[in-house]
């Protein structure tokens, strides 16, 4: 067994070899915080041949939020015994509000009522007896990551590219937006990630107050929690989190794709979907990395000719890296060919949906500061909207998990979603 220990704790096990197993590399990472080292010598046998375990003091240098996400465990184990009972209590609040997606397990005697008790107020996912058998051990864990893995939705990224610039990527991305906010409820967290050019069109799409913009936060990403988002980020009057790119683009040289990605898949923590609007983004190469690790990509093309060409250089790098698009044909005009379906087959692309033109209503919308979603929820171009929406959402048990209060037309939304016809997958 792999045993990382902080400074100050012996080693559990004598002469053991650096390097670990190929099984042993299979095995999640689990942190244990614990004092006693009792503890930490009967927990890492009870995990033989199941889990690695980084044991960590419950005072740590740097603290304890920042040091579990240098480590990134699968969960954490936190000691309940009577000695550090108060400690356990203290630090089991700030995981789960620090990081809300790492399982926390409660270690203690089942026959201590106060154990037991301290526990379950902590909110902690599994209780796990300082005596367990090996098997007992194995269902603890394996309910523990079946309910992490399918806990919720968490975490869609959509990125969403342009043929060129100027066919309707950041409109689309706003009401996207709103319309996620519609289908998740109150209590759906919806990130507007605006790495489009011009920069910050969202903004005035959307209308929000200047805060951190995308390399800001990349710059400050250890210190992410949601706390810290809660004041770094700009959000719109119904509750959408925007994050643009600086206003000098030459800031972008310090943020290599990596860090990027990087921002990306630690925001997913934080928000149910995330839209990433790259149209017009420059960097082909950069937008395409991006989307490599974003759950669904999304390409809008026109069916004019020159929007098409551009159309199948993008959907060209897309497929060379690997990604499978979809795509969205907008300012569609059904008497105009050629028809959305023959681009999608000239393009190679499955055709996700169909935007008409509405250049009216969405300028008039745009010039009084409502996205069109919000002021004609029934305009054709809305409803456009909310069929990709539907397509897309994470949302399925959104009426069991938000309990809030729903306005008529939000629950009216969500059954009529329910009654969608089978079918209706999403890429
Ligand atoms: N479905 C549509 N019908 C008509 N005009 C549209 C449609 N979608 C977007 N537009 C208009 O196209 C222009 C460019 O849109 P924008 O979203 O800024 O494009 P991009 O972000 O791709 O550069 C805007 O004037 C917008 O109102
Ligand atoms: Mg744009």
């Amino acid at each position: 067994m792999s045993n990382h220990q902080e400074p100050g704790f012996p080693p559990l096990e004598e002469g053991g070899s650096e390097r670990a197993s190929p099984v042993q590399a299979l095995q999640p990472l689990l942190v244990l915080i614990s004092d006693s080292q009792e503890t930490a010598m009967r927990v890492n046998s009870m995990m033989t041949h199941v889990a690695k375990i980084h044991v960590l003091p419950f005072k740590v240098v740097g603290g304890m939020l920042a040091k579990v996400a240098e480590i990134a465990p699968r969960a954490v184990i936190v000691d309940f015994c009577e000695a550090t009972r108060d400690e356990a209590v203290a630090v089991s609040a700030q995981l789960r509000f620090g990081r809300p997606d790492t399982p926390l397990v409660a270690l203690g005697r089942s026959d201590s009522g106060a154990d037991a008790l301290a526990a379950l107020r902590s909110n902690v996912s599994e209780f796990l007896d300082v005596r367990a058998q090996p098997s007992e051990v194995m269902t603890v864990l394996k309910h523990l990551f079946t309910r992490s893995g399918t806990h919720s939705g968490r975490g869609q990224t959509i990125a969403i590219f342009g043929a060129r610039s100027g066919v309707g990527v950041s409109t689309f991305a706003t009401n996207l937006a709103c319309c996620m906010r519609s289908l998740g409820g109150r209590s759906a967290q919806i990130l507007l990630m605006d790495l489009g050019l011009p920069v910050a069109d969202s903004a005035i799409l959307l209308g929000g107050k200047k805060a951190f913009n995308f390399v800001e936060l990349a710059k400050v990403l250890d210190r992410v929690d949601p706390l810290f988002l809660e004041s770094a980020l700009s959000k719109t009057q119904d509750g959408i989190a925007t994050l643009p790119l600086p206003d000098n683009v030459a800031e972008l040289r310090d943020i290599t794709p990596s860090i990027a990605v990087g921002l990306i898949d630690r925001m997913r923590i934080f928000f149910d979907v995330q839209i990433i609007d790259l149209g017009g983004f420059t960097n082909l190469e950069f937008a395409v990395m991006v989307a490599s690790q974003c759950s669904r990509t999304l390409l809008l093309t026109e069916q004019s000719a020159t929007s098409i060409v551009s159309a199948n250089a993008v959907a060209g790098a897309l497929q060379s890296a690997g990604v499978s698009a979809r795509l969205v044909v907008n300012k569609h005009d059904s008497t105009l060919a050629p028809s959305a379906q023959k681009i999608s087959e000239r393009l190679d692309l499955p055709l996700l949906g169909v935007l008409p033109e509405r250049r009216q209503v969405l300028v008039h919308a745009l010039n009084q500061g409502h996205p069109l979603f919000q002021a004609q929820p029934n305009d054709a171009y809305s409803r456009a909207v909310r069929k990709i929406g539907w397509e897309l959402s994470p949302f399925d048990d959104a009426l069991e998990r938000d309990m809030s209060p729903l306005s008529v037309s939000s629950l009216l939304e969500k059954v009529l979603r329910r009654k969608r016809p089978a079918g209706a997958s999403a890429t």
